[in-house]
């Protein structure tokens, strides 16, 4: 997730850029940049890190062109860095392209442009792939060039592209990654979102797939797929700036928690292959590697642990290999046996957990090898790691992690599944069941979202409760954790989760009227007993809330109410149950008035001990 801007007018095109990079930092703020066509060329300016930092950069220089591009980056093709930031331009300098998405095949154009027009690379991104692209096949027709590169780009991308000899146009292009156009007084726009656009215009155009558009300072014009001209409407933009950079949410976290079919579906699409099989490109994990590992270990802290209890039940059941797992702050003290037949496999979502951090160099001290699955493209744990499996959730906002969890935990099924294939330790029939369930998950989670309601109906009628627990069984018992933790983290209810098998040593003696159970009952193999579990509460008189698969009518019997998820394999469910835990953590403290995205006490990312 990346934020454009383009500008095409009679002011300065470098301030109203800055200016709308600025509403779109929540997008990504880890490298920014802008190509503004002067006099004499194309002058591109960038900078890693907060767009304040390339302000600082330009502020002692004159640049006046009227028309340019600019870019905030969310790193996923190689680190952030001054180089690796956007805009990026042609060899021949005459074209600059910025840049939101992914084009699957850049190794292969690479490849091409190398073989075939002696392209040489000065960056790791596939942008530069399609600066590169354009500009060679760029004969003095910028749309006609554009529209021969896309046809060329595998993947999901918007792009925004400047000449350097076409200094009165601005082409834009759309495929699954969002685009609007907008109409301001002083010349037009293009952008990635709304916010950007918001201080210069109220009305914009929706760009769809396959659309170019053609900006100069008096007009817009978009061109279909066939590049006939269409004729769109303008749409009038009502929305406050707040409400925009939260696309019309009350809170990034339940826009993050909307935006989970996306960020499961990119994590999916960057992991699996032309053959349907899953590619761990850049990671090294040969057959070899794996008859040298006799045991994992999987550290790491708060909702990042949680993912990582599911991946423990995932790689011992698929690949076969033991699983130890530990929080970071217990695994570096207690002096672990590790040894070179160790995979050490560190999940952080910001990459920047001191006590991850500190376990991850712990276990490398004693030889392990070291697989990170890591959201913030060039942190910390990145770069100590010997192999990283990317989560590509995009930017996390609010404190509580919802979509990197579930990104993380689509991670950690993808590695079993690897895993248990090269060991030959699974049949092709399960690795293909298992892989097609998950890539029907992002639109299973689009079904529980529709039926949100029903959950913020629950949480209104239960928001006053002071104590809750959260049970279940076997991957069950590890979605518990999370769900109890998002609750208490931002509604401050007591919550406690436990196996539910542990229950009868204790816990149950706090069963009262006013308790409420939250039974997690989607393992089917394990009904039975959960639900003798779910009997057990509700004889002790606890207000049981159960959240089963569809179809399972059994539980109603003894619940006081029943959250239901779409029908999916035991493995998978945690990815389906986790959505109305979050939501019903949600309505629950909004219910309360309480801050969401920044609850007391709480850091997003906590670098401290
Ligand atoms: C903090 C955050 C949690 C997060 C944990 C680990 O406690 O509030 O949401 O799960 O750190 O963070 P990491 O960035 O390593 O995943």
């Amino acid at each position: 997730m990346c934020g454009i801007v383009g500008y095409v007018g009679r002011d300065n095109a470098k301030d109203i850029i800055i200016e709308g990079l600025k509403k779109l930092e929540y997008r990504g703020y880890d490298s920014a940049g802008v190509a503004i066509v002067e006099k004499g060329g194309i002058l591109v300016r960038k900078k890693e890190g907060k767009i304040a930092n390339l302000e600082e950069f330009i502020k002692n220089e004159k640049i006046t062109g009227t028309i340019g591009i600019g870019h905030t980056r969310w790193a996923t093709h190689g680190a952030p860095s001054d180089l690796n930031a956007h805009p990026h331009m042609s060899n021949s300098g005459n074209i600059a392209v910025v840049h939101n998405g992914i084009v699957e095949n850049y190794v292969e154009l690479k490849e091409w442009l190398a073989k075939d027009y002696g392209v040489q690379f000065h960056t790791e991104t596939d942008t530069e792939v399609i600066a590169q692209l354009i500009g060679v096949l760029y004969k003095g027709d910028l749309e006609a060039a554009v529209y021969e590169a896309v046809e060329k780009m595998k993947g999901a991308y918007a792009i925004g592209v400047v000449a350097e000899d076409q200094p009165d146009k601005l082409v834009a292009f759309r495929k699954d990654a969002p685009l609007i156009a907008g109409l301001g007084n002083s010349g037009n726009f293009i952008a990635s979102d709304i916010p950007a656009l918001l201080k210069y215009l109220d009305k914009i155009y929706l760009i769809e797939n396959g659309e170019m558009v053609v900006c100069t300072a008096d007009r817009i014009q978009i061109f279909d797929e066939n590049k006939n001209p269409v004729d769109r409407d303008l749409l009038h933009v009502t929305w406050s700036l707040e409400d925009a950079e939260k696309d019309g949410f009350d809170h990034f976290m339940l826009k993050e928690i909307y935006e989970q079919p996306r960020a499961i579906n990119e994590t999916l699409m960057r992991r699996i292959g032309d053959d349907g099989k899953i590619k761990l490109d850049g990671i090294s994990l040969t057959l070899e590697d794996l008859e040298n590992i006799n045991k994992i270990y999987i550290v790491a802290c708060g909702t990042a642990y949680h993912a990582g209890l599911v991946g423990k039940y995932a790689i011992e059941k698929m690949a076969k290999i033991p699983v130890e797992i530990d929080v970071a702050s217990e695994f570096r003290y207690r002096d672990p046996y590790i040894d070179d037949k160790t995979l050490f496999i560190a999940i952080s979502q910001s990459g920047e957990t001191l006590d991850t951090l500190a376990a991850l160099r712990e276990a490398k001290r004693k030889g392990a090898r070291i697989l990170s699955v890591v959201n913030v493209v060039g942190s910390s744990v990145v770069r100590e790691s010997d192999d990283v499996f990317y989560t590509w959730a995009g930017p996390e906002i609010a404190v509580a992690s919802t979509k990197a969890y579930t990104t993380q935990l689509i991670c950690m099924y993808l590695l079993a599944l690897y895993m248990g294939e090269l060991r030959g330790v699974i049949t092709k029939e399960y690795y293909n069941q298992i892989l097609d369930e998950l890539k029907a998950i992002p639109g299973k989670i689009e079904k529980i979202l529709e039926k949100s309601k029903d959950v913020e109906k629950l949480a209104k009628t239960l928001y006053n409760r002071t104590q809750v627990f959260f049970i279940g069984r076997g991957m069950d018992a590890a979605v518990a954790y999370e769900g109890s933790l998002k609750l208490k983290e931002i509604s401050y209810i007591n919550s406690f989760a436990i196996a539910a098998g542990e229950l009868k040593h204790g816990t149950i003696a706090l069963m009262e009227p006013e308790t409420i159970v939250i039974a997690l009952a989607t393992q089917d193999f394990l009904f039975e007993k959960m639900f003798s579990n779910i009997v057990e509460v509700k004889a002790r008189m606890a207000h049981v809330v159960s959240v089963a698969k569809e179809g399972n009518t059994t539980i109603e019997r003894e619940s006081n109410e029943v959250i239901y998820i779409p029908q999916c394999a035991d493995e998978v469910s945690p990815l389906l149950t986790a959505i109305p835990l979050q939501l019903f953590a949600y309505y629950v403290a909004r219910e309360k008035g309480e801050n969401i995205d920044k609850p007391r006490n709480l850091a997003k990312s906590v670098t401290v001990e």
